[in-house]
């Protein structure tokens, strides 16, 4: 798949996802109004450069952790789980949390996520994806924040990859292949 040739087609602009980021940022701030500090967990890898631009978006108290999670493994799809790879550095318990992903498709990582997270005990617990792709959904989840909603594309940049590539690219792009 990956030594086939394509081109990259912008969708979103590296100007377009800062205006939005902005907007989400004074809404989630609304939201977790009084938190004493608020967990902001990213999942790596692709959420890396959303929740650097978050945070620099967000007027609160915050604490950045990470985690790494595979829902794929060699499970078949209908029994996907969630296998930790990388688990978050702080408790949560008691606490407002923030989970940050880069897209949601299927929804199971994300909802897997917010599970487990949540019979950890944390006080609030919210999630926000940069894209979502509704027409791909399995499960039954929905993100409490979402940056912008797209086709049944397979994007890249702004974190996002393709078999490693491409995560540097300021902007959101789909892969066409040429051949
Ligand atoms: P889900 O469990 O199907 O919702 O999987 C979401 C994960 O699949 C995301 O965190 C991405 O890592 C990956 N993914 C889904 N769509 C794309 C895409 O278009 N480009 C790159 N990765 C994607
Ligand atoms: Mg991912």
């Amino acid at each position: 798949m990956t030594d086939k040739a394509y081109v990259i087609d912008e969708l979103i602009s590296a100007k377009a996802i800062a205006a939005r980021i902005e907007a989400l940022a004074k809404d989630i701030e609304t939201s977790f109004a009084g938190t004493e500090k608020l967990v902001v967990v990213g999942l790596l890898r692709g959420s890396f450069i959303f929740i650097a631009d978050l945070v620099r978006d967000l007027d609160l108290a915050v604490e950045v952790d990470f985690m790494e999670v595979s829902s794929y493994g060699d499970a078949m799809e209908s029994s996907r789980e969630v296998r930790i790879i990388k688990d978050l550095r702080g408790q949560i318990e008691g606490r407002d949390v923030l989970v940050v992903e880069d897209i949601v498709d299927t929804g199971h990582t994300l909802n897997n996520v917010i599970t487990l997270l949540r019979s950890r005990e944390p006080a609030r617990l919210k999630s926000i994806a940069l894209l979502d792709k509704p027409s791909r959904r399995e499960v039954d989840f929905k993100s409490d924040w979402i940056g912008f909603e797209i086709p049944d594309e397979f994007v890249v940049g702004y974190g996002i990859d393709f078999a490693q590539r491409n995560r540097n690219l300021p902007f959101i792009g789909a892969v066409r292949f040429t051949e």
